[in-house]
């Protein structure tokens, strides 16, 4: 029986939210008044009636993604195990949704040196993502990766990003050179199962393809074969990933607050973003979870960053997320965190027991100030750290909170997304704005379209040609 059925072990891996620090109990005048949750009960309770009533009518099918997609998994894992069998390299093309969510899930749950390990010491063949368009990167991918060698996941929910489908026109057109007939054997397409050019361009080529399903956008979409496929392919478990997420649907579906750790997180930073807390800093003590942050970041960010609510009112929505690393960044932001302007709410990211851990041997007892260290262990360090930064801010009255792991598994990293996804939702219920599209990136990707002559946006091309020049007195 795989660990994730047995109950005791998956109430002893429970991802937890503590937000004690948040309120006035702990920072005084500068937290928040459990009377303000209160007053936002009523709100609160309608936005989590919201949010059920949009997934019971299939608006929001990312929701369940945990628990509806046995068939999807078996597929996976067939096509993974082929991959496995046939390849040294598996390279994700992707942007956005479509790339952060493997990145961080890769980080989190395999080795840090992955790529670096002999192939007997790998689950999987070697991962790239390449989630940009910088010619430098993809020319010096060529480097360390043979296309031959290689499965290309090209990995687009619209089928029309042109990041994306560049990526994939180099891509193609080497295979189609280095490997002749049967170069299509080197992609899988994970793209809408109508919408968009990639599907249409996988048809013809007969490309394995996997679905991105409707309801599921980019940043949505880890839960989905956006994540699952590269997961897989790298060894990682993915039926625990899901089974975490489905265990932490359990409290994210609460109806009360006080049980719900998504509600009572999104209540927490619409308060706060109401006393003028505009900047959200995600900071994990582990370099494992590095880049769940950054992912977190996209989440949040394309969000709830929103110029009108849902009925058309300026509202200007949204609190800017940083990325931190813990301790990494108490020796670079924590000063400014803990001095500068009260606009921040700070989330920790903890894990219980790490994966591993290491001595610091005892030396040079002559010198107390570096002797002391010896006989701790690195994770004892870590810790000790966390915690003085934590006990730091919440002396100086900075409203903080933790998300604390039990330890870094696919289990606990399932639920930590999903949390992480229904409180973004719940936010931008209370923000009343809609969370999943995303317009203020539109006027920007028209103008590379005109700027690239692309058919249909030669008006777009006249109105950039008629911009005003930039004055080089204000060039230095
Ligand atoms: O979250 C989103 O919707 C975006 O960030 C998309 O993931 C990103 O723009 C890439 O889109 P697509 O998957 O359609 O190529």
């Amino acid at each position: 029986m795989p660990r994730y059925r047995d109950e005791q072990w998956r109430d002893s891996m429970r991802v937890r939210l503590d937000y004690n620090n948040m309120m006035t109990d702990f920072l005084g005048e500068r937290g928040i008044d459990p009377a303000d949750v209160q007053g936002l009960l009523p709100r609160l309770n309608d936005a989590l009636t919201e949010l059920a009533r949009k997934r019971e009518n299939g608006e929001t099918a990312w929701r369940d993604l945990p628990t509806n997609q046995e068939t999807v998994v078996k597929k996976i894992e067939k096509i993974a195990d082929e991959i496995r069998d046939s390849f040294d390299t598996f390279v994700v093309l992707g942007i956005g949704g479509s790339a952060l969510g493997p990145i961080a899930v890769q980080q989190a749950l395999n080795h840090p040196h992955y790529n670096e390990l002999a192939d007997e010491d790998r689950e999987g063949p070697r991962l790239y993502v390449v989630d940009n368009i910088d010619p430098e990167k993809m020319q010096a991918l060529w480097d360390v990766v043979d296309p031959e060698a290689t499965c290309f996941n090209v990995i687009t929910k619209s089928g029309s990003t042109s990041e994306t489908m560049s990526q994939f026109l180099i891509v193609s057109d080497l295979l189609k050179d280095m490997v002749g007939e049967g170069w299509q054997e080197h992609i899988v397409a994970t793209t809408d199962a109508e919408k968009g050019n990639l599907i249409k361009i996988a048809r013809q080529e007969g490309f394995t393809t996997l679905v991105v399903p409707d309801g599921v956008g980019g940043r949505f979409s880890e839960l989905c074969p956006v994540g699952l496929l590269p997961a897989a392919v790298c060894g990682i478990d993915i039926r625990e990933l899901l089974s975490g997420a489905a265990y932490m649907d359990e409290f994210c579906s609460e109806l009360d607050p006080a049980k719900n750790p998504a509600a009572m997180a999104a209540a927490l930073q619409y308060i706060a973003m109401g006393s003028g807390k505009n900047i959200s800093v995600m900071m994990p003590y582990a370099d494992s979870l590095r880049y769940v942050a950054a992912w977190y970041a996209q989440l949040w960010a394309e969000s709830l960053g929103k110029k009108v609510d849902v009925d058309g009112n300026v509202v200007n929505a949204g609190q800017t997320p940083v990325a931190a690393l813990g301790v990494t960044d108490q020796h670079s932001q924590v000063q400014l965190y803990t001095e500068g302007p009260y606009d921040k709410v700070i989330t920790f990211l903890t894990v219980d027991e790490y994966r591993d851990t290491h001595y610091i041997p005892s030396g040079y007892e002559d010198i107390p100030a570096v002797s002391f260290l010896g006989g701790h262990t690195l994770d004892g360090l870590i810790q000790a750290e966390q915690a003085a930064t934590e006990y730091a801010l919440t002396k100086a009255g900075r409203l903080n909170r933790t998300i604390r792991l039990p330890e870094v598994n696919a289990f606990t990293i399932g639920q930590l997304l999903y949390l992480m996804e229904v409180e973004t939702a719940v936010t931008g219920e209370l923000l009343c704005i809609n969370t999943y599209d995303q317009p203020g990136v539109e006027e920007g990707k028209n103008a590379t379209y005109a700027l690239m002559g692309r058919p249909g946006y030669e008006e777009k091309k006249k109105e950039l040609d008629s911009r005003p020049q930039k004055k080089d007195q204000y060039i230095l």
